[in-house]
């Protein structure tokens, strides 16, 4: 797919290409990504129902003279060398995560050409809206380009995928996904068990998504977030032995649950529970944004935020505060916080005639409590990875 014309790179990364390298680059553009509704159930094999967002990833390579990979990473004035194929465990983050999706693509037979080329943009990190996963797939879409491969996106999104996995994130396919099917105005609700999915026009009539950015990530995220999925596992392994329907947890209900509590672990119990309930969420958010019920949709918000914090335990102080703080607002149907957790963004739908003066007074407060300063970027529905042409600018 070729991408609206009408965002164009940042000349901030034109100008450093032009800076290091004498090539001319192909451009992709990747998006982050928020979810409406179906946190931790992408590999629980749940739904999921996110929307690829107007907050981009810009990747520019061309053919390198200089045998190997160079990259800057031009929003964190960084510029690394690698030959493919190399793997360095004490490497920094990004560039760790850059080899490891040359290795995934490798293992898939792709040709890695010696490349140059920078990347940026304005998703901003750790903030749980994806900007890995806009890398991952934007870089070997790239490459598919480039070795003149026909576009697989599912296959783009699991090479991404495994690279995450590669660099100790056992993260389910939802950002991979997301980010490569977008489309302007719609979010797509995914069944990850089969994959299967269908689009939903995101028209909010009077209402607008709002993301503000708690600014924080606890460092707990890694490991508490395998750690959850390995506590889901478990209930299912042993639910496999106890029930013989059961397959993964899709075939788990909260009957069986209660039938079998003195043979499962408690906190696991309490995990599981939490995503039937989530997936069934996801499936009323889908009707009430069918009907246009928004507060029923704001109330589901809440109602996944404390599921999240309460059961689940991936939320921190910080979101539960701009949570608490999105309740006392009259202008708020809804919030909660979106993508892994342990610090990150809060998705907020707002009346959005008032979205403004809203934020501002819950920025403020969040503010003059925590000492951080948040950010806030109402998002609307965007196209998802593609090849960014500049003679469409005129066209
Ligand atoms: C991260 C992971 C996703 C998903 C979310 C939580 O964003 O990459 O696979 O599990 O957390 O919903």
């Amino acid at each position: 797919m070729s991408v609206s014309s009408s965002f164009h790179p940042p000349l901030s990364l034109l100008s450093a290409y032009q800076e290091h390298f004498k090539s001319s680059p192909r451009w992709v553009r990747a998006p982050g990504r928020i979810n409406l509704i179906g946190e931790h159930t992408d590999y629980n094999l749940g739904y999921v129902f996110p929307a690829a967002i107007d907050r981009f990833m810009w990747l520019g390579f061309g053919e390198s003279k200089t045998e190997g990979i160079t990259v800057v990473a031009a929003d964190l004035n960084e510029k690394a060398h690698f030959l493919p194929g190399s793997f360095d465990d004490h490497a920094r983050g990004w560039l760790k995560y850059l080899q490891a999706l040359i290795m995934e693509a490798q293992a898939k037979g792709l040709e890695i050409p010696s490349m140059e080329g920078v990347l940026g943009g304005n998703i901003p990190v750790g903030a749980g809206l994806s900007s890995s996963a806009a890398m991952g797939t934007g870089l070997i879409y790239w490459i598919y380009l480039h070795n003149g491969r026909e576009i697989n996106l599912m296959d783009i999104a699991r090479i991404a995928q495994a690279a995450e996995h590669r660099i100790g994130v056992n993260c389910g396919i939802m950002d991979q996904f997301a980010v490569l099917h977008g489309k302007s105005g719609q979010a797509v609700r995914l069944d990850c068990l089969n994959l299967s999915f269908q689009y939903a026009p995101l028209d909010l009539d009077e209402y607008l998504l709002v993301l503000i950015n708690t600014n924080v990530k606890h460092e707990l995220s890694g490991t508490a977030y395998n750690d959850r999925r390995a506590s889901c596992e478990q209930i299912v392994a042993a639910l496999k032995d106890l029930e013989p329907g059961v397959k993964t947890l899709r075939d788990v209900t909260e009957n069986m649950i209660e039938k079998h509590r003195d043979a499962l672990d408690p906190e696991g119990i309490q995990r599981v529970t939490f995503v039937l309930r989530e997936n069934a969420r996801v499936l009323a958010t889908s009707v009430a944004l069918e009907n246009g019920e928004y507060d029923l949709f704001g109330e589901l918000l809440y109602q996944s935020h404390e599921g999240l914090s309460q059961e689940y335990e991936v939320s921190c102080g910080e979101l539960d505060l701009l949570v608490e703080l999105a309740k006392e607002e009259p202008a708020v149907l809804g919030a909660r916080m979106v993508g892994g957790g342990f610090g990150g963004c809060t998705l907020n739908l707002m009346l959005r005639s008032q979205w403004e003066e809203t934020s501002a007074r819950m920025a403020a407060t969040y503010q003059s409590q925590t000492g951080l300063v948040p950010d806030i970027y109402p998002v609307t529905a965007a196209d998802g990875v593609g090849e960014w042409l500049e003679e469409t600018v005129n066209a």
